[in-house]
């Protein structure tokens, strides 16, 4: 019954989308459509530790405690976390053997954003070498993402309380979704090149029958994610599309086009701020001091972002 609600929800996307161009791309589309819906049935949601904790750490009547008390349940992620807390990235005082103890040195924001991106790398372990590896650099990019997210957030007081980190870690679940389904497809719409020009998404519907952007959007829903996230997903390549997250959409669009850059393996000091279309959304209201202040603060905040991604890799 809900296998039958998720399919026909896929089948509208797929319709809603334009058509595939010539060259036998219609049973490109047709071929992914049966594979992702086969997909789901053998991998369900995220891990429901991660969804629950992102409960929990939005809930202000709970505490450390109760996310220790979750955690608890679930080795790989008590072992990861503990990892974590006592890695030279957090390096301090004795080393932190509980998990309650971890959870308040890495405080509950970052315990949740360590949760969340523990469990989307859970989706993929199970995958073939090559597979895994792919999965793995897109994890990477979402994980930088989500730091300057967070990092831009803080430093420039945007109002966001945690779900900034999240979006950012999740935007382009699509890509992992694809690449996990169907690799001729993921190839077919270039997923790995980080190379984003303003007709990205066009060309991955004419290629495939759907972009990346509906099809983690679709998952975001049928994984029950909040409303704010699955439109982080939907809309980070369009944030003024967005309806009700657009300031959200700006953000994650902002700090993807920032991780494309450091995907690619080019300097921080290269970096041109002029060519992010995600920041006009973002600083269109701010005064020209604060813009200089974040233009002079970009370089740090990449390089930080790429320090903090490589710490979280090996936890
Ligand atoms: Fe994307
Ligand atoms: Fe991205």
């Amino acid at each position: 019954m809900i296998l039958k609600r998720i399919s026909n929800l896929l089948k509208k996307i797929f319709q809603e989308n334009e058509a595939p161009a010539a060259g036998g791309t219609v049973e490109v589309a047709a071929r992914l459509e049966q594979r992702v819906l086969a997909l789901v049935d053998n991998m369900p949601a995220l891990p429901a530790t991660a969804t629950r904790a992102m409960a929990i750490a939005n809930d202000p009547d709970s505490n450390f405690i109760d996310l220790a008390g979750l955690i608890e349940g679930d080795a790989a992620i008590a072992t990861a976390l503990l990892r974590f807390a006592n890695s030279a990235f957090f390096a301090g005082g004795a080393p932190a053997v509980k998990l309650d103890k971890a959870v308040g040195r890495l405080g509950m924001f970052r315990s949740k954003q360590l949760i969340l991106s523990i469990g989307m790398k859970s989706m993929f372990q199970k995958m073939d070498t090559t597979t895994k590896d792919q999965c793995a650099v897109l994890w990477h990019h979402g994980y930088v993402t989500g730091f300057l997210c967070g990092r831009i957030n803080r430093a420039f007081r945007l109002g966001f309380d945690g779900d900034e980190f999240s979006a950012g870690l999740l935007h382009d679940l699509g890509r992992i979704l694809l690449i996990m389904a169907d690799p001729d497809c993921a190839e077919r719409a270039a997923t790995m090149d980080f190379v984003e020009e303003s007709d990205k998404l066009e060309c991955e519907r004419a290629a495939i029958g759907i972009d990346h952007c509906a099809l983690g959007a679709w998952f975001g829903e049928h994984s029950r994610l909040p409303e704010s996230l699955i439109g982080a997903m939907r809309w980070h390549h369009n944030p003024d599309f967005s309806k009700d997250s657009q300031k959200l959409a700006a953000l994650v669009a902002t700090a993807d086009h920032m991780a494309n850059h450091l995907q690619r393996g080019e300097e921080t000091k290269a970096y041109n701020p002029e060519e992010n279309a995600g920041l006009t959304g973002l600083w269109d209201r701010w005064p020209p001091a604060r813009r200089d202040r974040f233009k002079s603060e970009i370089s740090a905040m990449m390089d930080e972002s790429a320090q903090a991604a490589a710490a979280a890799a090996s936890a």
